[in-house]
């Protein structure tokens, strides 16, 4: 497809539309917002627009929809998936000024939330009331909720709470062609035709811009208990998560790391940790709730459990000190894995008792295509990221015989029954692989509902569908 460039006259009636605080064309901005936190990418926009409200996003997309100008919706720059990278040039529309939480609705425990809020000052804001958002990505303490809500992300807590999908009610949408809506209803039911809020969800602003959320909340717990199990392989910890949830346990978080990635955490974010000579991988597992007595019924029987799967060592952190830095060693992973080498990541998923088979069939992939992959994340979701290591990898093979290696990583998690992404999305850098897991019909599917919502294809254009635009 081919965008118009934005000439003078266009970016006058951008000016106009939105004041000229809000448009910057300088150098420095559009270098800011050329890349997010996806590998080493880069595309710059030719404009950067901030709005602060949702008429000033109607104007300027009934501006780009009518002159054919590609728009990227953008939170904070945190994805992981390129989303946010304004591949055709146009604008970049960051939602940065959109920062206010609306109201905290102790009556009905809900929340009205700006997407701009950065989602660990809406978790604590909640929380001061008593309550829980429990959509606690890696990232919480500098992504955008909005950002959340269109990737349809995760985090830990998953396992226990579910996906940012169980706790959105309602958005406020700006169509492509300037319309303003609201998706749904702020209840806990929804039987009133197509659910548009939960198809905007994860539609990674292919569809429309997020201006409005409302977000439903839980009462907090007020325990949790952290237990850490060592194992000398990879694949005996990935057996014994399955075995948890059979045995009737109901973890708040039960989260997988390999021992490279653990050795990094610690160089890189001076974590301290005994790591022990001889573990491969250890198993994270929190439960909470209000009484402590039975949390710690709970960590005895998964104690059991670890210990018939082979587990070497179990750690109990129950102080707020203790759990705050095994939180943080598994939180900065994604980070220090990047700050020691150039890499991919790729966020396989599967039925959580397929993880043993996912496991070793990426460490073969790895033995064949020559790579080295460090693997961790939400083992309880059956959600491993992979994360390649470039290390002594030839340029040559770097750019053309590793995506062969990933598709097949991709095709072992489609044969499992998983998926090619559990929660970072599709954006730019899957796409390609987007066929693996889906039929023509399928991705023919997706595309008439983008074309329904996003007639002249302006909106996150080159990414998710594949032969879109
Ligand atoms: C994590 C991010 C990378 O789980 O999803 O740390
Ligand atoms: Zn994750």
């Amino acid at each position: 497809m081919s965008f118009t460039k934005i000439d003078a006259r266009i970016l006058e009636k951008i000016r106009q539309a939105m004041g000229k605080d809000s448009v910057f064309t300088d150098a420095e901005s559009l270098e800011n917002y050329s890349h997010d936190e996806t590998e080493d990418l880069r595309y710059q926009p030719e404009v950067v627009v901030k709005p602060s409200t949702s008429a000033e996003i109607s104007a300027l997309l009934k501006i780009c929809n009518s002159h054919n100008i590609p728009v990227t919706p953008r939170g904070a720059g945190t994805g992981l998936s390129g989303a946010a990278l304004p591949i055709f040039g146009g604008v970049s529309l960051s939602m940065e000024k959109f920062m206010k939480i609306i109201e905290v609705d102790t009556e009905n425990l809900q929340a009205t939330v700006e997407p701009g809020v950065i989602t660990e000052e809406f978790i604590n804001a909640v929380s001061a009331h008593g309550l829980l958002y429990p959509v606690d990505p890696s990232s919480k303490g500098s992504c955008f909720i909005g950002g959340n809500v269109a990737h349809g992300s995760g985090g830990p807590r998953v396992v226990k709470y579910g996906t940012i999908r169980e706790y959105i009610l309602n958005l406020e949408v700006v169509l492509a062609t300037g319309e303003i809506l609201w998706t749904g209803a702020n209840t806990l039911k929804y039987a009133s035709g197509y659910n548009l809020t939960q198809l905007m969800i994860g539609s990674e602003g292919t569809l429309a811009v997020i201006t409005k959320i409302v977000t439903k909340l839980l009462p907090k717990p007020q325990n949790s208990v952290l237990m850490m199990g060592s194992f000398n392989t990879n694949e005996d910890a990935c057996a014994a998560v399955s075995a948890i949830f059979k045995a009737g346990l109901n973890p708040s978080a039960l989260e997988f790391m390999e021992r490279k990635g653990v050795e990094w955490v610690i160089k890189f974010d001076d974590i301290k940790f005994d790591l022990k000579s001889g573990v491969e991988a250890l198993l994270m597992i929190e439960f909470d709730g209000n009484d402590l007595d039975e949390i710690f019924k709970d960590c005895e029987k998964a104690n059991q459990v670890l210990e018939s799967f082979k587990c070497t060592e179990v750690l109990f952190a129950d102080t707020a000190q203790q759990k705050e830095e095994l939180w943080r060693m598994r939180r900065t992973m994604a980070e220090s894995v990047k700050a020691n080498s150039v890499y991919k990541e790729e966020d396989t998923v599967v039925p959580r008792a397929a993880l043993p088979k996912l496991i070793k069939g990426i460490k073969e992939t790895g033995a064949k295509y020559g790579f080295e992959s460090v693997c961790y994340g939400h083992a309880g979701d059956g959600n491993l990221h992979v994360n390649i290591i470039k290390a002594g990898m030839s340029d040559e093979d770097w750019k053309h015989r590793l995506k062969h290696g990933i598709a097949e990583i991709f095709e072992l998690t489609t044969k499992l029954g998983g998926t090619i992404s559990g929660e970072h999305g599709i954006g730019l850098v899957q796409k390609e692989f987007m066929s693996i897991k889906y039929s023509p019909v399928h991705l023919n599917l997706m595309r008439g509902i983008k074309s329904v919502f996003d007639p002249n294809g302006i909106l996150n254009p080159g990414k998710m569908i594949p032969d879109y635009n």
